[in-house]
């Protein structure tokens, strides 16, 4: 193991940089009986990250926020290198939050020459929503998950719901895995217009923006003619087109067994999730919902 370096701090939170001193740190907070939550982030933090955080603080004592931007679940043709890494204005957002610890390596530290190991994701990683548009982007994610579960080893993580399908791959990688942390869903907090927050709103024009809500309402029309009784395939045509009429590039619009992510062909027992994806632009939005 490398050798513990002194955190440096921004505005009372401490920054390691390196897994020697993140597990330092959390490995006195445990000594002192404390419970560890663990917030993984690529940054860029909105009043969406900020509610993970919160969540994270009511069921913890102590709250680390990982912040790295992970290039293995990204493309080459995405946006890894103009992804925003507003990093000291994170810093101060997380301890205004009552953040205690930010991990923040760089791709060496986590990926350092010779790394040759990525976790292959099966279930609902290969449902055919995202990873049909981004297909190793739950590998990466899940490796880099893993990590971060074994170099801080909290007790629980919290992730949010707006990304859905990243929710229930990592819940399936804990269970399949046997890491021994509890995993918390947070609801997706969204604009007063409806849009989910996401860091890539920022990538949005005046005129996508305004356009962007959108994406929500579909969803709530599809889910409102679905409670009423409409044929599932029926719903999400109309849902599709209403999109594409009002100049979406619509990647998907599904519902799905909100567990497994198992395409549903008629509402049965099992709980529903309307899941999505868009583009407007060069930006592509995701949005989920419960039927
Ligand atoms: O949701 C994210 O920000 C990322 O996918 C995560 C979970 C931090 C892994 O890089």
């Amino acid at each position: 193991m490398t050798a513990r370096s002194v955190p440096s701090e921004i505005a009372g939170v401490a920054i390691a940089r390196d897994v020697a001193t993140l597990r330092a740190i959390v490995a006195e907070w445990r000594a002192a009986k404390a419970r560890i939550a663990l917030v993984p982030s690529m940054g860029a933090l909105h009043a969406g990250h900020l509610s993970l955080v919160a969540e994270a603080k009511e069921r913890a004592d102590r709250t680390v926020l990982s912040i790295f931007v992970n290039p293995t679940q990204f493309a080459p043709s995405e946006d890894l290198g103009s992804y925003p890494r507003p990093f000291a204005r994170d810093i101060e957002a997380f301890a205004a939050a009552g953040g205690d610890l930010v991990f923040a390596p760089d791709a060496a530290e986590i990926y350092p020459a010779g790394f040759a190991t990525i976790i292959s994701v099966g279930g609902p990683a290969k449902a055919g929503l995202e990873d049909k548009f981004r297909p190793d982007h739950f590998a990466g994610v899940a490796t880099v998950v893993a990590k971060l579960f074994n170099e801080c080893r909290p007790d629980l993580a919290v992730f949010g719901e707006k990304d859905y399908q990243q929710l229930k791959v990592v819940e399936r990688m804990v269970r399949d895995l046997d890491f021994c942390i509890g995993i918390v869903a947070a609801p997706t907090l969204r604009e007063k217009d409806g849009l989910a927050l996401s860091s890539r709103n920022e990538y949005l024009s005046p005129e996508e923006r305004a356009k962007a809500p959108l994406l929500y309402a579909t969803l709530v029309s599809c889910r409102a003619a679905l409670r009423d009784g409409a044929a599932i395939d029926v719903a999400l045509a109309s849902a599709r087109a209403r999109l594409a009429n009002a100049g979406f590039g619509v990647d998907y619009v599904e519902a799905r067994d909100a567990e497994t992510l198992a395409p549903m062909a008629e509402i049965g027992r099992a709980a529903i999730r309307l899941l999505c994806a868009a583009r407007l632009g060069k930006t592509r939005l995701i949005d989920n919902i419960a039927v």
